[in-house]
């Protein structure tokens, strides 16, 4: 084994004698039926992040193998080993409550298994995060690769994108538009293949950021699962891989402030996922750099949604992928792009713009000077209802409400919600603004996607198609609607959104970036006086204690207190 392939001496366990230690390595890795020859080779590791509980890594089998024939093309000894997997629809009591444990489970593999250099395979919404989390913190050379968007499913001569038209299809079926019988039709419909949810979604938008800071080999985000490009973007991952081992290029390298501004400039270009600037701070907590949301939402001014995909828009991830990807997305915004940030590639940002095959006609990336819309897609709302922030996806939203003054309906929690929401005898208007607390990283707990609050059913009958609702949840990347969220610090934790009352004016002035609860501070203050902190129940012991104890606030990104960098070094973007 010789000094450039130090694969198996990476990590020794140590028995107090490292001749021993290694000697009992090879003695193990022998088992597995590696020649010598195979062993004096650069070791990369591969996530396998296959699970029969995720759809979205349908293809993880077939990802792998390409990644390994790049690894051995390239001389290197790929290594693949499981990692938690998480899909968005099979996790209780939510999938970001698992996203940290998945962080720190690829953390601890990556640091205490013997690896030159890694490949993490991400997904479906919480597993890019996570990787990408767990990488940064290992410091490991690490190189990104995802499953891809699905392809997209049609119905009746419709096309379909899971999941905005999953909400879309539901919220007709819930207004009686559509049967129970085609609901039962359409669940074979909306999601038709392997791979991640079609639309802007949060996979989609977490895809696409990890591509534009430089974690990803150009193109990769926007590939469909099923399309061969796939395959040979992960070979060529593998191969990049053992180039990046024998070149150090460590995350810390590559995830500067300035790559990690260059991703939430493409957020608002892509008009992506709320939940993305959760994860965003997360990752630069890892990496010692705090998210100044103020920061992020001037950049938006100056940054228009430029690409036409739901829900926002109108075509899918296939569609961009056929466009030119995010290469055709960067050129547009070029000018306002960190060109210097070195990639996994190893070279700049800027050199792959230019090295990129020529654009050509497409409908799915606008030019700069006719965007879909002319500011970013999300903002920033402050006020005594969110001092520390909330958020609100306006590319989504209804122009109409987005300055709006609206009495309060309060649900106290998800069930609360779930009970009273459809009841005929619910006192609420269109006009009102429909508020629903603890449901934030710890009230619910974990922060679920219930922002998207539906339209009270007595309501959506008379066809009120949105109104302005208000909540310490996320929201799933594919809905749309004035939905304000994130709202910190959550209730469960005495933030102010605790302490509306049905009735109260709430006023929302987006233009503005305020969010106000229109009640004296006198009282204000007798409500705070009187207000009680909820009980966790069931979490006396293991994981969801450790949740309880540890978990930060949306503006933190929702990951442990102990997990994050303890040096603050910087400020993202
Ligand atoms: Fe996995 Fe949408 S459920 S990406
Ligand atoms: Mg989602």
């Amino acid at each position: 084994m010789n000094e450039k392939t130090k694969g198996m001496r990476a990590g020794l366990a140590n028995y107090g004698d490292a001749g021993f230690s290694l000697f009992l390595r090879k003695a193990f890795i022998a088992a597995m039926g590696y020649s010598d020859d195979a062993l004096e080779r650069p070791i990369i590791g591969i996530t396998d992040t296959f699970s029969g509980y995720n759809a979205c890594h349908r293809n993880v089998p077939e990802v792998i193998d390409a990644i390994k024939r790049g690894v051995m093309l390239a001389g290197g000894l790929p290594i693949e080993f499981p990692v938690v997997s998480i899909h968005e629809a099979f996790s209780n009591p939510t999938s970001m409550f698992l996203r940290n444990l998945m962080a720190m489970d690829t953390e601890e593999l990556v640091r205490a298994q013997p690896m030159d250099a890694v490949v993490l395979i991400g997904g479906c919404d919480k597993t890019v995060p996570a990787l990408l989390m767990g990488a940064a913190s290992a410091n490991v050379p690490a190189i990104m690769t995802v499953t891809g968007p699905m392809i997209t499913g049609h119905h009746r001569g419709e096309r379909l994108g899971a999941c905005t038209d999953c909400r879309r299809l539901w919220g007709k079926h819930r207004a009686g538009e559509i049967s129970a019988a085609e609901i039962q039709e359409l669940t074979g419909k909306l999601a038709p293949a392997a791979g991640t949810c079609m639309v802007m979604g949060t996979a989609s938008t977490m895809a696409l950021m990890t591509e534009a800071m430089g974690m990803m080999l150009p193109g990769g985000a926007a590939i469909p699962a099923v399309h061969a490009d796939r395959l040979r973007h992960a070979e060529a991952t593998g191969a990049r891989a053992v180039a990046m081992a024998a070149e150090g290029l460590t995350p810390d390298k590559i995830m500067t402030p300035a790559a990690l501004a260059n991703a939430l400039r493409v957020l608002h270009a892509v008009g992506g996922s709320t939940n993305a600037l959760v994860h965003l701070a997360a990752v630069a907590g890892r990496l010692g750099f705090d998210l100044d949301l103020e920061a992020f939402d001037r950049m938006g001014l100056e940054t228009p949604v430029l690409v036409d995909l739901k829900p926002s828009g109108q075509h899918y991830m296939e569609d961009l992928h056929r466009a030119g990807g995010l290469t055709t997305i960067l050129r547009e915004i070029k000018p306002l792009m960190n060109l210097d940030c070195v990639t996994v590639s190893g070279k700049t940002l800027g050199q792959q713009i230019e090295e990129a095959p020529p654009s050509w006609p497409q409908e799915v990336v606008r030019p700069l000077d006719n965007p879909i819309y002319s500011k970013g897609g999300i903002r920033l709302l402050r006020g005594n209802l969110a001092p520390k922030g909330a958020i609100i996806k306006e590319s989504a939203a209804s122009p109409v409400l987005m300055q709006h003054t609206g009495r309060a309906v309060v649900f106290e929690s998800l069930e609360d919600m779930d009970r009273r929401i459809d009841s005929p005898d619910l006192d609420v208007r269109a006009d009102d603004v429909l508020v629903l607390r603890n449901a934030g990283p710890k009230g619910a707990p974990g922060m679920p996607e219930s922002g998207y609050i539906p339209i009270p059913r007595k309501l959506a009958q008379q066809g009120v198609k949105d109104m302005v609702r208000l909540s310490d949840a996320r929201m799933s990347g594919t809905a749309f609607g004035t939905i304000v969220l994130h709202a910190c610090p959550e209730a469960a934790v005495g933030g102010p959104i605790a302490l509306v009352r049905t009735g109260d004016l709430i006023r929302l002035d987006v233009p503005a970036g305020q969010l106000e609860l229109l009640v004296d501070e006198d009282e204000l203050m007798r409500r705070r006086a009187e207000w009680v902190a909820p009980e966790w129940t069931g979490a006396e012991r293991g994981y969801r204690r450790l949740w309880f104890d540890q978990v930060l606030q949306a503006d933190e990104g929702c990951d442990f207190a102990f997990l994050r960098n303890p040096t603050t070094t910087g400020t993202v973007p």
